[in-house]
């Protein structure tokens, strides 16, 4: 049986997002965008501009971890997130393993902490971590030896941290680097959604000058105007004037209970038709996560129109990932990141 952090270590989780910072305020793990200043966040952005250069080249490879050994730790499917890892660390020369839990000891009984530790005695420098309890990749930062580096890949419906950059990016280099003009709209599942509430906290800390979240009362998770958004109940009100519309997944696997009546319903309501999209500005972005579901939160002519930059986004989230790991695994190449007073200190 794998070793679930369950609620306690969610609610530990909160507490001690620090631990994400050594004692230079530089990047150790990437778990969440919680306790992150606009510096850190604004660093991997602009290092990730330089990669996205690199990535447009014809020889697409740096040596800067080459010798490093970074695992795809993946307990969750996915395609985009784990495959731009993998090619991020490729691009970077470290050398990569695929570990399939599915195939894995895990499934003979083995914990989960075991199966780490047994990992980790192969000298691996870095963990990518997806699993579907909020608190896993916290829960394993914390239990991991010292010299070995952990990213979120996603865990439950806590946290996304390189989705919401790579969605950061994918703004910055559509709409420029003044987020403070921007009104964003995001769109369906919040209630279930690790990437709308990574989103929402990059959002504030770049100082986006608004951010709504729309949809269905049952899929708005309560107390969220606590994180500084608008809530709407309304599609064509919420997207109004938007320069960026989010469109999120129905997340069924993790929903409980009837949240929805129906797909068709939901589509009428909140799904993006080109007919809806004209209430946001005329040159409004339209993004996704990804997988898309066409049909239910998107209409095919506006996932494959003009104002998508669904496939940017994947396309940039190789250089996110190249950022953060080069970040991570070369924290003493950086310069201190905290405010000069408190590094004197
Ligand atoms: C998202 C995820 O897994 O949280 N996808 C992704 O990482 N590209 C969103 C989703 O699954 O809907």
């Amino acid at each position: 049986m794998v070793n679930k952090p369950g609620k306690a270590s969610i609610l530990a989780a909160q507490d001690d997002w620090n631990i994400q910072l050594d004692s230079h305020g530089r990047l150790k793990h990437f778990l969440t965008i919680e306790g992150l200043g606009s510096e850190i966040l604004n660093n991997i952005l602009d290092t990730a501009e330089s990669f996205a250069n690199i990535n447009e080249q014809s020889v697409k490879k740096v040596p800067l971890l080459r010798g490093k050994t970074i695992v795809n730790l993946f307990f969750e499917a996915s395609t985009r997130t784990r495959t731009t890892f993998e090619l991020a660390a490729k691009r970077l020369s470290a050398d990569v393993l695929n570990i399939n839990i599915s195939t894995s000891a895990t499934s003979k009984g083995e914990t989960l902490l075991d199966t780490l530790r047994n990992i980790q005695a192969m000298q691996c420098d870095m963990f990518i971590v997806r699993h579907n309890d909020s608190g896993a990749a916290h829960h394993i930062a914390r239990n991991v030896s010292p010299d070995i580096s952990v990213i979120n890949a996603g865990d439950g419906r806590h946290a996304h941290p390189t989705q919401a950059m790579l969605d950061m990016f994918t703004i910055r280099r559509s709409k420029g680097h003044d987020f403070g003009k921007l009104r964003v709209a995001i769109v369906g599942d919040l209630m279930h959604s690790r990437v709308a509430r990574s989103q929402i906290h990059a959002l504030n800390t770049l100082n986006t000058g608004e951010v709504r979240v729309i949809g269905p009362k049952t899929l708005i998770p309560m107390g969220i105007e606590n994180m500084g958004v608008t809530v709407y109940n309304d599609m064509a009100a919420g997207i109004k004037d938007a320069d960026v519309v989010i469109m999120l997944r129905l997340q069924k696997e993790r929903m409980q209970g009837a949240l929805l009546p129906s797909e068709q319903e939901f589509y009428a309501m909140y799904g993006l038709s080109r007919e809806k999209l004209r209430h946001a500005k005329a040159d409004a972005i339209v993004m996704h996560p990804g997988p898309i579901n066409r049909g239910v939160e998107i209409e095919t002519a506006v996932a494959d129109g003009p104002q998508s930059v669904i496939l940017k986004q994947v396309t940039y989230g190789i250089s996110i990932r190249m950022a953060v790991m080069s970040m991570v695994l070369g924290r003493e190449a950086q310069s201190d990141s905290r405010p000069a007073d408190e590094a004197k200190a």
